[in-house]
């Protein structure tokens, strides 16, 4: 009779029902896979065989057929190795026997990958696994001790960590208990101080002021200013004053890392935002995700955190490009021979870049020495409707050496507070619409919902008209008015908020 044990295979962020048949029958005595296991699959038969006999047990001298179904879900990596050595096991003489009751798995998920000696070793994409477990209809799973930390996010799932695998066959014979994951933990002790508090930066108001209302409505920024400014050191101690992740957040960044194979033992989870900074040097694929059996890039890892492009224009055209479809939509679709997978990828982008390539550019006492076809095409780089989607445009000067020796500021907590009051208004305001912050709101809605004094129109249309704005710039100046706004606690756009707004369109100003 053969033996039948569930498992799952990932296919983008989900996992696949696989179903692990295994037949023992008498002849002369083999071991085949079958199911289009990739090579990892054939490497699999050896550990299998050798694990098993390490564990104490026999290897049936019988001819043994596994089959991993359906044949059309591509299977890789090592986690098919528990699943694979229980069933045969399952459908030895050795054992049919001695275990009871052959329905205890057929509510359940295995996975794991084993190790010559039999101990059960970790898997990439555990949580997105058990995620999709109750749709798959399965709800237990037993898996890798290491495993389990990440899984026990999801609260209603059953974890049953497996150390070996004579543990879990002696738990089938009823030899041994296997008892559930359920002691007590907590994120705290996970929680790590921000990468660069607010307090430690110097001056640079603007800029931090810049830092609020990103953080508070959700906008893009670009910073422009030359080398040594602190640019990177502002981009960095945006996700500290960014609002706390909810638990569904740190499920779905979570569950990202998982599949890319990040989580490790001292960090099963993501409980902070994430804070990515790829160099541009760095190849599509690593930056969107990508690959045969397609992978999160980095656009996917930033997911409810900062996506940091340091010197934007060195990024290759097709790089940026690629971009706009994440900014636009919050999600990257990845094709694949016969079908797509999509990531979620709903991060703030912040890019900082120089003036121009020798970095002077506007600077009181450094001359630019850059040539002028060079400086144009410096600039022309990133392309109009990639800098469209950022809202706030700001430069950051050079400090003279007296303002570096005086004081930080507020510590980060203290403007993460303010930044979470204007994201809770934003919460309230938009409790009926898609959208949840002051960026992602339509045009439409902006042009109907917005409270403007008469005042702050006025301000508007004498700027709108000085530096030739276009509609666009229009209203994302005032989605930025809300925002400030809202860290105003006001329901009325009035005209100092517009005023500031304009402001962080330094890059039309500069350039008519
Ligand atoms: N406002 C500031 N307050 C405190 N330290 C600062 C400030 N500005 C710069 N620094 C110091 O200068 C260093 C360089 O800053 P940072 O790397 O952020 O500059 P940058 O603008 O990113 O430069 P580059 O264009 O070369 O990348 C920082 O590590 C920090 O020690
Ligand atoms: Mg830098
Ligand atoms: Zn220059």
């Amino acid at each position: 009779m053969a033996q039948k044990v569930y498992t799952a295979s990932i296919v983008g962020l989900e996992g696949a029902l696989v179903t692990v048949e295994a037949d023992a029958a008498n002849g002369l005595p083999s071991f085949t896979i079958v199911g289009l296991p990739d090579m990892a699959v054939k490497e699999a038969r050896e550990r299998i065989r050798i694990a098993i006999k390490n564990s104490g047990y026999v290897f049936p001298r019988m001819k043994v057929t596994v089959n991993l179904a359906p044949a059309s879900v591509k299977k890789e990596g090592a986690g098919y190795d528990l699943p694979i050595a229980v069933a045969i096991l399952l459908a030895s003489d050795a054992f049919r026997e001695r275990v009871k009751d052959h329905g205890v798995l057929s509510e359940a998920l295995v996975i794991g990958e084993l190790a010559l000696s039999g101990d059960v070793r970790s898997v990439h994409g555990a949580l997105a696994i058990a995620s999709s477990s109750n749709a798959l209809g399965k709800h237990i799973v037993y898996c890798p001790p290491h495993n389990t930390r990440e899984i026990r996010l999801l609260k209603e799932m059953t974890v049953i960590p497996v150390p070996t695998l004579r543990a879990l066959m002696e738990y089938l014979i009823g030899n041994a208990p296997l008892a559930p994951d359920n002691e007590a933990f907590s994120f705290d002790a996970y929680y790590k101080a921000p990468l660069v508090d607010c307090s430690s930066i110097v001056g640079n108001e603007h800029a931090k002021r810049a830092l609020i209302i990103a953080a508070a409505g959700n906008h893009n920024l670009l910073m422009s200013g030359p080398p040594g400014s602190g640019k990177t050191m502002l981009a960095r101690a945006l996700p500290g004053i960014m609002p706390p992740l909810t638990h569904d957040e740190m499920v779905d960044i979570t569950r990202v890392w998982s599949v890319a194979g990040l989580l490790s033992h001292d960090q099963p989870w993501l409980v902070e935002r994430p804070f990515r900074d790829p160099h541009h040097s760095a190849s599509l694929v690593a930056l969107v995700g990508g690959g045969s059996n397609p992978r999160p890039g980095e656009v996917s890892l930033a997911h409810h955190g900062v996506l940091f492009l340091d010197e934007f224009p060195e990024f290759p055209r097709s790089v940026l490009e690629s971009l706009r479809q994440p900014l636009e939509l919050g999600q990257v679709t990845i094709a694949r021979a016969q079908d797509h997978v999509t990531f979620p990828s709903r991060f703030l982008l912040v890019a900082s870049q120089n003036p121009c390539p020798c970095g002077y550019l506007g600077d009181p006492v450094h001359p630019c020495t850059c040539a002028p076809g060079l400086l144009t095409r410096y600039q022309n780089k990133v392309s109009g409707p990639l800098l469209d989607r950022i809202d706030l445009h700001i430069t950051v000067p050079r400090l003279p050496v007296e303002k570096l020796e005086g004081d930080g500021g507020d510590p980060s907590s203290v403007l993460r507070d303010v930044v979470h009051a204007a994201r809770e208004r934003q919460r309230q305001r938009f409790v009926d619409v898609p959208w949840k912050t002051n960026a992602a709101m339509p045009s439409e809605y902006i042009r109907r919902s917005l409270v403007i004094t008469d005042e702050a129109k006025v301000v508007l249309r004498q700027a709108v008209e000085k530096f030739h704005l276009s509609g666009r710039v229009y209203f994302r100046v005032l989605k930025v008015a809300r925002t400030i706004a809202d860290i105003a606690k006001s329901d009325t756009i009035d005209v100092s908020h517009v005023a500031e707004a304009i402001q962080y369109r330094f890059r039309e100003s500069v350039t008519v």
